[in-house]
């Protein structure tokens, strides 16, 4: 893509070999952080690709999710709903499993903080096998709501034929160096 400001987001990320366990290449998204007009360019890239879309929720995956779903939320006027690991929610809940490479997690999302008939966005900093992303698509769908995208700023390109997501349209700002 043409766009200048992609260049700069990859470079920010940093790159960590063998975290959090051997053989895995961490992709560190605080360090994009640290530069404010990266930091900006990647939410302003959101907000203006969602910007008149109707979209009147923003959940964002723990963690990294909560660092960029709310500046887009409040840039699009929509609400942002966090979904949370399991028993970080204080209300009641619904709960999604989600399988890792070893075991499960899952994702938790208030009950009524989505009405039936939303259009939604999910955000997360990255997507790898795009388990996680699915079962945040399976919260908002469980309730009613429409997935209008899921986006990621740094996706693996193997993401593209995964079956996971069903065809749900997913949109990734920069793959990894
Ligand atoms: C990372 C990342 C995504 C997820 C992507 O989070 O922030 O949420 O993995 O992986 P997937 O596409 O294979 O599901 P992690 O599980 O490390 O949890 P954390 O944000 O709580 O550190």
């Amino acid at each position: 893509q043409g766009d200048p400001r992609l260049q700069a987001i990859t470079e920010a990320i940093r790159v960590v070999p063998h975290f959090p366990k051997p053989g895995i290449m961490f992709q560190d998204i605080t360090t994009l952080l640290l530069d404010h007009k990266t930091f900006k360019d990647t939410v302003d890239i959101f907000v203006d690709r969602y910007r008149d879309m109707h979209i009147s929720v923003v959940a964002g995956i723990e963690a990294r999710g909560f660092i960029f779903g709310p500046s887009i939320a409040l840039a699009i006027g929509a609400k942002f709903v966090p979904l949370r690991k399991p028993r970080k929610l204080p209300g009641e809940v619904i709960s999604e499993d989600y399988e890792l490479e070893y075991g499960t997690d899952c994702l938790e999302m208030h009950v009524g903080a989505v009405q039936p008939g939303e259009r939604a966005l999910v955000i997360d900093d990255l997507v790898a096998t795009g388990g996680t992303l699915s079962a945040a698509v399976r919260l908002l769908e469980r309730v009613g709501a429409e997935v209008v995208e899921c986006a990621c700023v740094i996706g693996v390109p193997e993401v593209k034929v995964n079956c996971r997501l069903k065809g749900k349209s997913l949109y990734m700002l920069v793959e990894p160096r």
